[in-house]
């Protein structure tokens, strides 16, 4: 059941539309995903299909599905609200398709970039895109980085990025396992140091990996505390919606003993 505490949740990473990429497959199973989303006390939600470097799906094509899909939800009385995205994977010519406005800001702010990053090794442009994605004047929110080989085997590489001012998006099913052992722990030991700063779905389908938050959020409070997770579920995405720039809690550099225990925990793992 949905905590009280964890009503006007905001996902800001899904994947409603319909036959854009590999979330939903039709009109019909977006509003099954949208009614489950506004049963479980989740507000909005942002749409964010599959953007790759060949990805013929323009910004304009996204906002127009979206109103399309808002008119159908509010005609079936269903209260979500739906707001036009991308989850754009990492390539070298990202900053240039930035300035040519080609790239679809997370609800249109003009502020926050949903980055994916590849899930084995990060390329070695990687710093330097993002460098000059943020010099473009957008801030990288890295999509599921406990997803992200390089950032499992050296959590640090994600700390340099939010020292750098970005922000990371932790998947709710990552945290119970969905992923694997080793994304699991990666995920609870981001949440520990502080290093992701918005929880969100990742939701591909009514079925399975839907768009959910409830159980999550609540999995958020039992190891980092309730305030962090009204922050990651509530507070931070209602910011990132609003074109709101704020400073995230303050995040730990993983060192030490803290440092070695990860090194020998993560090669133990399978
Ligand atoms: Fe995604």
């Amino acid at each position: 059941m949905t905590r009280p505490e964890f009503k006007g949740m905001i996902d800001i990473h899904t994947h409603i539309l319909p036959s854009l990429d590999d979330g939903a497959r039709s009109w019909e199973e977006a509003v099954a995903m949208a009614r489950g989303a506004a049963k479980d006390g989740i507000e909005a939600v942002v749409a964010t299909p599959h953007i790759y470097e060949a990805t013929s799906i323009t910004p304009q094509e996204t906002c127009e599905k979206t109103l399309q899909f808002q008119t159908l939800l509010d005609g079936e009385g269903i209260k979500l609200r739906v707001l036009p995205g991308a989850e754009v994977h990492l390539a070298i010519d990202l900053p240039d398709r930035l300035r040519e406005g080609r790239l679809q800001t997370l609800a249109d702010s003009g502020r926050y970039l949903l980055v994916e990053f590849p899930f084995g090794l990060l390329p070695l442009y990687t710093d330097e895109v993002l460098f000059e994605l943020q010099a473009g004047g957008v801030i990288p929110i890295i999509a599921h980085p406990e997803r992200n080989e390089s950032v499992q085997k050296d959590p640090n590489r994600l700390y340099n990025m939010i020292q750098k001012g970005m922000l990371a998006q932790l998947t709710g099913g990552s945290l119970r396992g969905n992923f694997g052992s080793r994304v699991e722990y990666t995920a609870k030991l981001l949440l520990k140091h502080n290093l992701v700063q918005i929880l969100a779905s990742d939701g591909h389908r009514a079925d399975r990996r839907r768009v959910l938050l409830g159980k999550a959020s609540g999995s958020v409070a039992d190891l980092a505390g309730l305030e962090a997770a009204r922050e990651l579920a509530i507070l931070n995405p209602r910011r990132i919606t609003q074109g709101i720039v704020f400073d995230a809690k303050e995040s730990k550099k993983i060192s030490g003993l803290s440092g070695l225990i990860h090194t020998m925990t993560f090669r133990a793992l399978q």
